[in-house]
Parts: structure tokens; sequence; C-alpha cells
């Protein structure tokens, strides 16, 4: 796995500047690019009113969501593991005036050192996806430690439906093209309503989905004591 989490890292560094396009239904799309957009708005209303205290945007890429949580919140953390995709996410702290309230950690969430019962809010999107099944326990242990007992967690994620059956599998490694035609390799998942039922169960954490759509999902919810 080593070697893949490497080429994901180069496969979301040299995306970096063309990483947002998505959220406009522009790129190497498979599905209706209608669907990314009217999904990608009602995805901003359910982040627009996520988010309290010290919250972590886990793999925040380049901080597209930060805009709608960042005035409900005290202080930001926004980590990843690409330095491109931070690079693009700290201008954007310059124009919204939030390099205050922010502060970016560069690292591997599985590896890096985080504190203790620390967050009070977590955003955890379009990364899940990119968890294999065998670091999934992991995941959310590690999720599970950072945040304080009764800390909000929003998931965002890929859904899988008829549709994507055309394109995809479920799960396993995919083939990645950028516009300039570099092609990479990269693991994927996604999920069904019984994969979060399964989350909830396994993880002991109680998610409401809030949307659930062609595309995307959202869940939120908190970790049970
Ligand atoms: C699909 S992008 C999502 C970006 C952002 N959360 C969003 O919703 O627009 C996934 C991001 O997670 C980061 N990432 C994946 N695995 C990671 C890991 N183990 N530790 C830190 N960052 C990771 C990637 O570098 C990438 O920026």
């Amino acid at each position: 796995m080593g070697k893949n989490i490497d080429e994901q890292t180069t496969y979301y560094d040299q995306r970096a500047p063309e990483y947002e396009l998505l959220y406009q239904g522009k790129g190497p799309l498979n599905l209706d690019s209608g669907l990314y957009r009217a999904e990608t708005i009602r995805l901003c209303t359910i982040v627009g009113k996520f988010g309290k205290g010290h919250l972590i945007d886990i793999g925040c890429g380049t901080c597209f969501w930060l805009p709608l949580y960042a005035k409900r919140c005290r202080k930001v953390t926004l980590l990843d593991g690409s330095s491109r995709m931070l690079q693009e996410c700290k201008q954007k702290l310059d124009v919204l005036h939030l390099t205050k309230k922010c502060h970016t950690v560069h690292g591997d969430f599985f590896s890096v050192e985080l504190p203790h019962q620390k967050y009070s809010s977590a955003l955890i999107a379009f990364f899940l996806s990119h968890v294999p099944p065998e670091r999934e326990e992991m995941f959310f242990r590690k999720l599970r430690h950072v945040l304080k007992p009764d800390a909000s967690v929003l998931i965002i994620d890929s859904v899988w439906s008829s549709m994507r059956r055309r394109y995809n599998k479920k799960e396993g490694f995919q083939q990645r093209t950028l516009t300039d035609g570099k092609t990479f390799t990269i693991y994927k998942r996604y999920f069904d309503m019984r994969d979060i039922e399964c989350l909830k169960r396994v993880y002991r954490i109680g998610l409401e989905t809030a949307h659930f759509g062609d595309v995307f999902f959202a869940a939120r919810g908190a970790f049970y004591a």
C-alpha cells in the first residue's frame, strides 16, 4: 500500500491546480456534469450549517469547504498529505483573511502526531473513499482519539449508484488521468446506504444522512460514548 499512498500524494500534488473543477462539473468526470454542480450546491448548504469550536478538516485539499464552515468555528486545523494541495489552500487563506484563524498541517493523517481530544468538530470530505478496508479501523480509532467526546462529525463522499456501475468498480484501484494526460493509479471506494449503516454499527458513530444523491452523500453525527 505504501507505494500507492506515494502515488496518491503525487497525484494530488499534480491535480491541485485543477482539483476544484470537479465542483463546477468540469474535468475528467464520468457522470453528467449537471449532477456534480447541483449536488455541490446541496453540499454547500449542509457544510454551511456545520462546524463548531476548533474544527479539523482531514484531507482538506484546496480547502474548498472552508469559506462555508469557517464563520462558525473559533479555530481551524487544515491537514493534508499533499504539499501542492496545501499551497492552494494557503493562497485561499490570504484572500479570505483567515490566516489567523487557521493553521495547516502537512502530513499523513495516520502517522502525524495530533493532540488527544483537541477538536470539537471534524470534516472528512472525499477522504474516506481513499482509505482501504484494512486501514478503516485505524482511521476511526484515530478520529475518536483526537475528537472531544461531544464533537460533531461530517462525512462527505462519493455514492455508489447504478450510474457509477457503468464506469467504475465499487472498490479498488482505478486509473485517473489529469488534463495534461498523465495517468495515476489510485485506491477509491464508493458508498451505498448499507456501507453507511455498517460504519455506524462498527465504529459506534451516530450518523444521520443529510444528503444521498447520485454522486455525493453527506452524513453528520457524533461518536457514541
Ligand atoms: C479527494 S481530495 C478531497 C479534498 C477536500 N477534502 C475536498 O473535499 O475538496 C482528498 C485529499 O485527501 C488527501 N489525503 C488522502 N490521504 C491522506 C492521508 N492519509 N493523510 C493526509 N491527507 C490525505 C489528499 O492529498 C487530497 O488532498
